[in-house]
């Protein structure tokens, strides 16, 4: 038997403006996103921004439905539409934030489950790290890429 660690390195920022303007301008681009989700349930809204390959950005938010499960979270939305659309372009990064019912930041946002799951495919699918920057109430984390939030994940070459 051999013990194992699994460790992640990541960054925290107290102020946005510590951030290169490419990240920061893709940090503002989900916090106006975030404003147009649909989230009349949760009343939590979350926005996500993407950071394509050619410097372009695509913004996506939270669907909800009456029927909880179909709703779709910003990251997702954001992802699928990116990649339907432009299905040969990288994404370098993602940026999530979020609004309460009261109109703040999630303390301590984190992309869900399923949503790991779908970077960790997007990242693999283009061979390229996709590093995420989580817009918190009092810190900006920015994680380098997917594997760091999805260890021992199952994946394409869990089917090989
Ligand atoms: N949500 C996201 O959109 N992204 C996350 O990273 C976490 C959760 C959404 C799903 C649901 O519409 C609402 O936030 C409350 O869970």
């Amino acid at each position: 038997m051999r013990k194992k660690k699994i460790e992640i390195i990541f960054k925290e920022y107290s102020d946005i403006k510590e951030l290169p303007d490419k990240e920061q301008n893709l940090i503002y681009a989900a916090r106006k996103t975030v404003k147009k989700a649909y989230a009349p349930y949760s009343k939590f809204k979350v926005g996500a921004a993407l950071l394509m390959e050619d410097d372009s950005i695509i913004t996506g938010n939270n669907q909800e439905n009456a029927s909880s499960p179909v709703g779709s979270c910003a990251e997702r939305t954001a992802i699928y539409w990116a990649n339907a659309n432009f299905p040969e372009k990288k994404i370098l990064a993602i940026a999530v934030t979020s609004l309460d019912k009261e109109g703040e930041k999630a303390k301590h946002l984190s992309p869900c489950g399923l949503c790991r799951q779908t970077l960790m495919e997007t990242q693999q699918r283009f061979s390229s790290p996709i590093k995420v920057f989580i817009d918190n109430r009092d810190q900006i984390l920015e994680i380098p890429d997917i594997e760091s939030l999805l260890p021992l994940s199952f994946s394409n070459t869990s089917l090989q």
